[in-house]
């Protein structure tokens, strides 16, 4: 038996439009499995989703428009997806942003749209598409944290980003805990820094490239693909035995 295999297996993967998310939907397309992509931005999702069935063209491709941080959308998503793509029992809580200020002048409304996207999306997505999961007694889970919720990162300022991931860690740790007796393995990983939108101008600085490369053993920022391995490796049965934990993918960051 392949222990990397995803074939059989049916994964949703948030923020699936465009850089890690859709690195990770094509990592599992390409491993077997079928994928729906959820994600803002019906444009790019529409694009994501054409390209993803060209190049995995064995595997059935679905996606919905959703907003994560809004629990109904997430309902109306699942809804649709079990409508016609079907029920999944494996999901991926990527879909994430930043907002960079001082701690002083962070708006209230820019504080709460990180930690409802950030946060409170990656729970809402757990429970809607974790509950059939729980009927089943089958599934996994992998959310896409970040080193930053480990250690402040420089120098960029983002409070809220930061507070925003170190609560996924734990979210992660409290579904594996409460979900294990259920058949239902949760994980994180967390990546450094990677070259996607998010990131493609700081990457371009002086600045960034003293800190970010500079502190990064390494030498260099990660590909997203490089983000996508670790997380089929947590889908898939390979680690079967792994459950509540979060796997950091930084190059070597963290460990300076
Ligand atoms: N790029 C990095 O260096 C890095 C490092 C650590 C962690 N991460 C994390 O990886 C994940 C993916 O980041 P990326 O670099 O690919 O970012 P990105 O900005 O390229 O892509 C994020 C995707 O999420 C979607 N999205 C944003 N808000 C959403 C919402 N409310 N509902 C649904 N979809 C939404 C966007 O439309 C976009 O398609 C994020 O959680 C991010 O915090 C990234």
């Amino acid at each position: 038996m392949d222990g990397s295999s995803l074939s059989g297996r049916r994964i949703v993967v948030t923020g699936g439009a465009q850089g890690i998310g859709y690195e990770i939907a094509l990592a599992a397309a390409t491993s077997g499995a079928d994928v729906a992509l959820l994600d803002l931005r019906k444009d790019r999702l529409e694009a994501a989703s054409a390209s993803l069935a060209q190049a995995a063209p064995s595997v059935s491709v679905g996606h919905a428009v959703c907003d994560v941080s809004d629990r109904e959308q997430v309902v109306a998503a699942r809804r649709s997806l079990e409508s016609g793509w079907g029920a999944a029992d494996g999901l991926v809580n990527n879909a994430g942003i930043v907002i960079h200020a001082p701690a002083v002048e962070v708006t209230p409304a820019d504080w709460q749209r990180v930690l409802d996207v950030n946060l409170s999306g990656v729970f809402y997505c757990s429970q809607v598409f974790g509950a059939p999961m729980l009927d089943a007694g089958v599934g996994a889970i992998v959310n896409i944290s970040s080193m930053s919720g480990m250690i402040v990162n420089r120098p960029q300022l983002q409070i809220a980003y930061n507070v925003s991931k170190a609560g996924v860690i734990m979210l992660t740790k409290s579904l594996a805990a409460e979900w294990a007796p259920k058949g239902i393995r949760v994980n994180s990983v967390a990546p450094g820094y990677v070259r996607t939108e998010m990131t493609a101008a700081d990457l371009e600085t002086d600045q960034a490239r003293q800190l970010w490369i500079g502190g990064t053993p390494l030498g260099r920022a990660g590909e997203p693909r490089e983000i996508a391995s670790a997380v089929v490796f947590l889908l898939a049965d390979a680690a079967s035995f792994v459950t509540g934990a979060t796997l950091v993918v930084d190059g070597g960051y963290t460990v300076w």
